[in-house]
């Protein structure tokens, strides 16, 4: 596995490649199942794969995590070695940003509602951090987990409008034995916080098990999923198609349900694809 952190060099290296297939799996690191999934994919896949690991200042609001967010850098490089990554890029915010840039501001309706509302700004970080690692690594595909549904909607949106060729993989949500989605996030949770927050994916699952017995109306499964969020203060609950226009019915095969909620001081974030 090649590391590298210059943006230039890997530029420069990655010159050589003409024909292969070279598959993407950006990340800010610590990583976890989730993110070896995509790795996993992504290796299977393509004939080359690059894994970039960079916490981008950008897309963190005044106030959030971003100077305690997990850092596990060389666990990390362990990780990619062992999964068959070829190219790592651990890149310093000098080498991905410039004095007085341009501005990049994500759709003023889809980039902010829900995640984009409670967090305003923070996909105008992501799709620039992201558009500038796509330019750099140039690949044929690019692997984003389902977790962050709103971001993925978003990238993919950013590489139609922007007439990119490049085809965004969608991968599964993976969860632990107690079925939280995995983020590094969870890390900052404590063991008693760990089962408060199983209450999160219970109520997706209970959505689930409504919409099997024939439950449609989005008011109501709502209502289910507020009553099983016990002990987690919700931030939002919502039914949108995977255009992430509000349902006011479920659409199956067209549908997804959001939540997002703190346990104690951590944020979380889940969802699930009807
Ligand atoms: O999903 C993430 O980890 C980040 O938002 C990403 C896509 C690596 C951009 O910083």
């Amino acid at each position: 596995m090649k590391i590298f952190t210059k943006t230039n060099k890997l530029i420069q290296y990655l010159s050589q490649y003409k024909s292969e297939s070279i598959g993407f799996v950006p990340t800010m690191g610590a990583l976890h199942n989730g993110h070896i999934s995509l790795i996993k994919r992504s290796v299977e896949e393509n004939d080359i794969t690059i894994v970039s690991i960079f916490v981008n200042p950008t897309q963190f609001l005044e106030g959030e995590d971003l100077d305690k967010y997990p850092k596990k850098i060389e666990a990390d490089k362990k990780v990619c070695s062992f999964a068959g990554v070829d190219i790592l890029f651990i890149p310093t915010k000098e080498e991905i940003y410039f004095e007085d840039e341009l501005s990049f501001i994500a759709p003023k309706t889809k980039g902010f509602i829900l995640e984009g509302y409670h967090r305003p700004g923070h996909f105008n970080g992501v799709l620039q951090v992201v558009l500038k690692l796509l330019n750099i690594t140039k690949p044929t595909n690019a692997y984003f987990g389902k977790k962050d549904a709103q971001q993925l909607y978003l990238v993919k949106k950013m590489i139609k409008e922007l007439f990119l060729n490049i085809n965004i993989v969608e991968c599964e949500i993976v969860r632990d034995e107690s079925a939280l989605a995995l983020s590094s996030r969870n890390e900052y949770l404590t063991s008693a916080e760990k089962e408060r927050a199983k209450s999160i994916p219970n109520s997706l699952k209970k959505a689930t098990e409504l919409i099997s017995k024939g439950e449609l109306s989005s008011v109501k499964i709502k209502k289910e999923i507020a009553k099983t969020l016990i002990e987690v203060k919700v931030e939002y609950i919502e039914i949108v198609d995977r255009d992430f226009n509000k349902l006011e019915q479920i659409e199956l095969g067209n549908t997804i349900i959001l939540v997002a909620a703190y346990v104690g001081t951590t944020r979380l974030i889940d969802n699930i694809w009807i």
